[in-house]
């Protein structure tokens, strides 16, 4: 059987309307559902149930044109969908932090229902805010229940989060910094993608819960810029100081301010500097009684970062440890605070030997270490792969890697995690035809 419609929504509060109807404005096929009356009886009428400017002129354009419509129905419009898109509410109460996913059950259930006996194969996929794992451990789930249809046999699942701003939603969704696509297979990532061909932008498809986890990433980190721009301003204006030249002096710099650079997760941070001037401004905010949380947390985490690379080096219970890199980074010598050293004093504390390479230290050369009057005896590379019972690397060198790859023991990587395999992340489609 054919599908009548390219994509359905279940649920059409802002972000269902607004993406519903542009997906419907580049041409395809869409039916919008909601178990809301009044907001049926509006789009009827040609009008959104809320405010966002050019959402109405979209309706009223592809209501004329016939490719979209809203219904109660949802059992007909899900059963004649391609693409069943769920943007139901995840409200999420302040007390607990953890999202209510009532509304998502209940949908799932009804899609579980409707797909029974169609004989095509539906994709289904979560564009409401919703923790990692949600789609296949929540909904799909629900809806092989209910559908007695297997995932990737039955139905297809994906996720497809919204980053849309409240008042420039549809700017931008046909302008936006990417399209974020989870997906089980090509086909299936490919189907999704379609739906934005007009929109300019890149596309970047990943698994399905890279895809649900990324809201709540970019969500916090705008959180953390606001943060961070208000907590140095609080210091500012203390000390008499200029906020906007401040944050003008910082935003200049899109080599390791604004950029990728320090975003990547690997080890604690150390050195000469890192430590020492964030320790520098806690003490001003502190001398102009201004409290500043965020960064005031910074080096506990960092120490967490510690205690977790600790302990995942002794969940071996190894009776030698080996350290691959000592100083505080790769490429240099300098051992000022360096996180590796303060993994050696950890594991020492728990009757742990260690040894440990540095391509900047001889063997034997013996290295001061913090917080404990041990000292850390260098060993060659030869003698930590021979003695260890696992390793830790601590610095991404070629040599470190190759003895990862090839080492007899376990191998505890420490380094920045890098993903070469970040999908598809040129400029494609409608961004092409526009340069
Ligand atoms: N509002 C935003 O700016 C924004 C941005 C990005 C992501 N999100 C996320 O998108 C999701 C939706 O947000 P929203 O603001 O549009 O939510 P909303 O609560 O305003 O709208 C949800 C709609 O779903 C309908 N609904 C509930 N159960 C239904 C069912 N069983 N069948 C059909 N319709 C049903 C409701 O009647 C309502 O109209 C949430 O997870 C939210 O966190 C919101």
């Amino acid at each position: 059987m054919a599908t009548t419609y390219d994509m359905c929504m279940l649920g059409m509060g802002p972000v269902g309307t607004t993406s519903a109807v542009c997906i419907a404005k580049q041409g395809f096929n869409v039916i919008g559902v909601d178990i809301n009356p009044k907001r049926v009886e509006a789009f009827a009428r040609g009008e959104a149930p809320f405010i966002e400017p050019e959402v109405n002129n979209i309706i009223k354009e592809t209501l004329a044109k016939g490719n979209f419509r809203v219904t109660a129905d949802a059992r007909e419009a899900i059963r004649s969908a391609r693409i069943i898109m769920i943007a139901v509410g995840t409200p999420t109460p302040e007390e607990t932090g953890i999202p209510d996913l009532s509304q998502l059950d209940a949908v799932a259930k009804s899609i579980g229902e409707a797909i029974r006996d169609v004989d095509h194969q539906p994709i289904v996929v979560v564009r409401s805010t919703v923790p990692p794992g949600t789609m296949r451990g929540r909904i799909g789930k629900i809806i092989a229940e209910h559908s007695g249809k297997q995932i990737g046999e039955g139905f297809h699942i994906g996720s497809n989060p919204e980053f849309l701003r409240e008042g420039k939603a549809v700017k931008d969704f046909f302008h936006t910094g990417r399209v974020v696509i989870g997906a089980d297979n090509a086909q299936t990532a490919e189907a999704i993608a379609e739906l934005y061909k007009d929109v300019i932008g890149k596309r970047v498809k990943v698994s399905v819960e890279t895809a649900e986890f990324a809201k709540y990433v970019d969500n916090t980190w705008h959180a953390v810029k606001v943060t961070f721009a208000n907590e140095i301003g609080r210091i500012c204006q203390a000390f008499g100081g200029n906020p906007a030249e401040t944050v003008d002096v910082f935003l200049a710099d899109d080599q390791l301010n604004i950029s990728s650079y320090y975003l990547r997760p690997g080890f604690a941070f150390g050195g000469s500097c890192l430590p020492k001037d964030t320790r520098g401004l806690l003490a001003l905010a502190k001398q102009f009684n201004v409290t500043i949380p965020m960064v005031g947390g910074l080096l506990d985490s960092n120490e967490e970062q510690i205690n977790q690379g600790v302990e995942r080096i002794m969940r071996h219970e190894p009776k030698v440890v080996g350290l691959l890199g000592v100083a505080f980074k790769e490429h240099v010598d300098d051992l000022r605070e360096s996180p590796a050293l303060m993994v050696a004093s950890k594991l020492m504390a728990h009757g742990i030997k260690v040894v440990a390479h540095d391509p900047f230290y001889e063997a034997d050369e013996q290295l001061d270490l913090p917080r404990t009057d041990k000292k850390l005896t260098m060993s060659t590379l030869e003698d930590v792969l021979a003695q260890a019972e696992v390793l830790a690397q601590l610095h991404n060198i070629d040599t470190y890697n190759q003895a990862a790859r090839s080492a007899k023991q376990p191998v505890e990587n420490l380094t920045t995690v890098t993903n070469k395999d970040v999908h598809d992340l040129k400029e494609t489609g409608a961004a092409k035809k526009a340069a």
